[in-house]
This record gives structure tokens, C-alpha cells and sequence, in this order.
């Protein structure tokens, strides 16, 4: 079974001087997916986009939208439009204006023809009603919708958005992560979406790319790179996690599990990369994946309740682990379900997880601090 390929970058470089932005990427986006790339600010996120939209050209590697090397094709000739996290809209322009903008430019349709498509992408981002009004009668979210739907009108095989929530509240966030999810299910438009936010990117995307110092390091679906993260990076980034340092792999266990002791305590984990018994290593556990009993248990590890953290449907609680031989403590989601431990603070419980609910890898290096670089 062969899916379509909208986009591909083969080996894709940028370079500003001696700063590689983007660092040999390479990868292959479906037709009508939603792709995310998620990575820290400077990650090189918007170079890459650009790359894509036209307006920045590669150092070296080849880019290809719809099967054709687009290169040297400049961006207007590109069957993609890209949505800036800055609106750029005109605010003294209404509504029905800002939307056909891009239709006027191009020219060859008639103007009832224009405002009939404007009119339908309004009502795709949910907007019907509002032509004649400004923009700056809008609110922030009605503004961003007004941004897509210029872009939706160019009718583009390609939409590639740059944070274009990143400007809005949470609440407004929450609820237009689910709008543009759909509003791509329904178009069949192939999404290239970036962000620095790993909720949205989990929450929208039918694959994640992670990258980081313009390296990718991980492209999976949402679930695989939150319960299998192949870098030390990746583990940290996306979602939270417990991380224990100073670990060492003591014993191997089958389908690729490893024992490792920390602070003179056996952990189980799950082998996030090539590791050989002998190896240092960080353990990363989700705090939503540790079970917690009351009580001193001998199948798990024993620790104290130091903090219980209320947050609605779970409370966060830190327990410090009693038979370590530094000070360790894990913090547990507890969901408020009906048959939820009840913990106090200062009471012995007993932690535990399946061994591949935590993930082991090699420390990354830290990069030496100027202080540590003098003699
Ligand atoms: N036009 C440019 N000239 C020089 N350096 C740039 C330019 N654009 C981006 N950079 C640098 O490239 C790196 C990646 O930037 P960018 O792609 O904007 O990252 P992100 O969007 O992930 O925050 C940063 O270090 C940034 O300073
Ligand atoms: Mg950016």
C-alpha cells in the first residue's frame, strides 16, 4: 500500500554563515496528514517551514511538493500558502477584503466569484456573518480564523502554519486545536504545522516531528513518541516526565527491557537506545504511569508522601523514595477516580510501574558552563 507524498525534503541543510540551522533533514509528509514539527524555540523550526514555502533556499538538499523538485520554483508559483504567527491581516480593511486579498492578486476570477469563495471559507472556519465587519472589531481568535480562511480561499494543496496560536490565550488555544484538527479532516488539506507546544502538536497531529538544533530527532505518531521516545531529547521535551539521574544498567530483561540501579535501588525500564550492562544512564518515568499503594509492599519501591498537589481530576504527589542511598523522589499522578488510593501527607506507600512505562537512555553531554571552564 502506497500513500501519496505531498511533501519531501531529502537532505536538507540551512546555512546562515557558520550556523547550520537545519541540519540534513530529511522526510516524507502523506497527502491530506496533519504533520507537526515541535521543537524548542531556535530549533530551527521556521527556517525549515520557510524552506518549504520558498522563501529562504537550501544550502544543499532537494525539496519536493507534489512529486516535482521545487527548488528554484519561487513561493507564489508553490501550490502551498503558509499562515504567519503574526496575523499580518489589514486592520482597517473588513473582513470580506482581508479574505479575498490573495484571490485579487492573482487576478483571472471575477468578483462575485471571489466573494463566493470568501463567503464559503468563512464558513468553513466558522465566521459566516462577519464580512463587512474590521478587523479590529474582531477578537483574537476570530482574527485567527479570518487568517485562515485567506489562506483556505488560495484553496493551497499545502497549508503550512507557523505557531498561529501561539498568540492566543489558553482557553482560546484549547478550543482552536480541536477547530483547525477538523477543519483539516474536512478539507483533506495536508497540514504542516509548527510549534513549540507539545500539547497542540500531540493533541492535532497524525505524525510528530521533534526536532532540535535543527536535527530531527524523532518523526512518529503522537502516542508512539510520548510512550516510546528514541532520544534522551525527546524524552525530556515531550510531556512531563520523572527523570533520575546517575542510573546504571545491571541486567538485561527479554523484548528489550534493562534493570537499572539508581541510588542502590533495582528499576525497571525499557532500553530507549543501544545500551550495554555496565552503562550510565538517565531513567525517565511518566508520573501518570507509577502506581501507587499505601502501605510498605515488597514487589515495589517504598517511599514517603512529602506533598500532595490537588489539580481537579488528579492530584500530583511527591514521594520521596525511603531506601535510596541519595535523596530520590518521584512525583505521581493520581487520578480521582472512584477507587483512588487515599494518601496523606507523610504516609509510607509503595511505587511501582510496568517496565516499559519508564525509558532508559544515555546522559546527553551538558555543555560546559563558563564557570566550570576555568581552570
Ligand atoms: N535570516 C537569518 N539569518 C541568520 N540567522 C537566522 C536567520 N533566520 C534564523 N536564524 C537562526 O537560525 C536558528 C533557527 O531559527 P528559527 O528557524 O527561527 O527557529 P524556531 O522557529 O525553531 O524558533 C536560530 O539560531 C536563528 O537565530
Ligand atoms: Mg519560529
Amino acid at each position: 500500500m502506497s500513500q501519496e507524498i505531498d511533501v519531501a525534503l531529502v537532505h536538507v541543510t540551512k546555512k546562515f554563515g557558520d550556523l547550520i540551522a537545519v541540519n540534513d533533514v530529511s522526510f516524507e509528509i502523506p497527502k491530506g496528514s496533519f504533520f507537526s514539527i515541535l521543537g524548542p524555540s531556535g530549533s530551527g523550526k521556521t527556517t525549515l517551514l520557510r524552506m518549504i514555502a520558498g522563501f529562504e533556499k537550501p544550502t544543499s538538499g532537494d525539496i519536493y511538493i507534489g512529486g516535482q523538485r521545487v527548488n528554484d520554483v519561487p513561493p507564489n508559483k508553490r501550490p502551498c500558502n503558509m499562515v504567519f504567527q503574526r496575523l499580518a491581516l489589514f486592520p482597517m480593511m473588513n473582513v470580506l477584503d482581508n479574505v479575498t486579498f490573495g484571490l485579487r492578486r492573482r487576478g483571472g476570477i471575477s468578483k462575485a466569484e471571489m466573494e463566493r469563495r470568501a463567503k464559503d471559507a468563512l464558513a468553513r472556519v466558522g465566521l459566516e456573518g462577519l464580512e463587512k465587519r474590521k478587523i479590529h472589531q474582531l477578537s483574537g481568535g476570530q482574527q485567527q480564523r479570518v487568517a485562515l480562511a485567506r489562506s483556505l480561499v488560495l484553496e493551497p494543496t499545502v497549508l503550512l502554519l507557523d505557531e498561529p496560536l501561539g498568540s492566543l490565550d489558553l482557553k482560546l488555544r484549547q478550543s482552536m486545536k480541536l477547530e483547525l484538527k477538523h477543519l483539516q479532516a474536512r478539507t483533506g488539506t495536508t497540514f504542516v504545522y509548527i510549534t513549540h507546544d507539545q500539547t497542540i502538536a500531540l493533541a492535532m497531529s497524525d505524525t510528530v516531528a521533534v526536532i532540535n538544533h535543527g536535527r530531527i530527532e524523532q518523526i512518529a505518531p503522537p502516542e508512539e513518541l510520548y510512550r516510546q521516545p528514541a532520544t534522551h531529547f525527546v524524552a525530556s521535551f515531550v510531556g512531563e516526565n520523572n527523570k533520575l539521574t546517575n542510573g546504571k544498567v545491571v541486567a538485561f530483561r527479554q523484548g528489550g527491557g534493562v534493570d537499572v540501579e539508581i541510588g542502590g535501588i533495582r528499576m525497571a525500564g525499557r532500553a530507549g537506545e543501544n545500551l550495554a550492562v555496565g552503562d550510565r544512564v538517565d531513567l525517565f518515568i511518566r508520573p501518570e504511569m507509577i502506581t501507587l499503594r499505601p502501605g510498605r509492599h515488597d514487589d515495589g519501591i517504598v517511599g514517603k508522601v512529602s506533598e500532595i498537589n490537588f489539580d481537579g481530576s488528579h492530584s500530583l504527589v511527591i514521594v520521596d523514595l525511603l531506601e535510596s542511598d541519595r535523596p530520590l523522589s518521584l512525583n505521581v499522578k493520581v487520578q480521582h477516580t472512584e477507587n483512588a488510593p487515599d494518601v496523606k501527607v507523610g504516609e509510607v506507600v509503595t511505587l511501582s510501574w510496568r517496565w516499559d512505562a519508564a525509558n532508559a537512555f544515555h546522559p546527553v553531554a551538558q555543555p560546559r558552563t563558563e564557570a566550570e571552564g576555568l581552570p
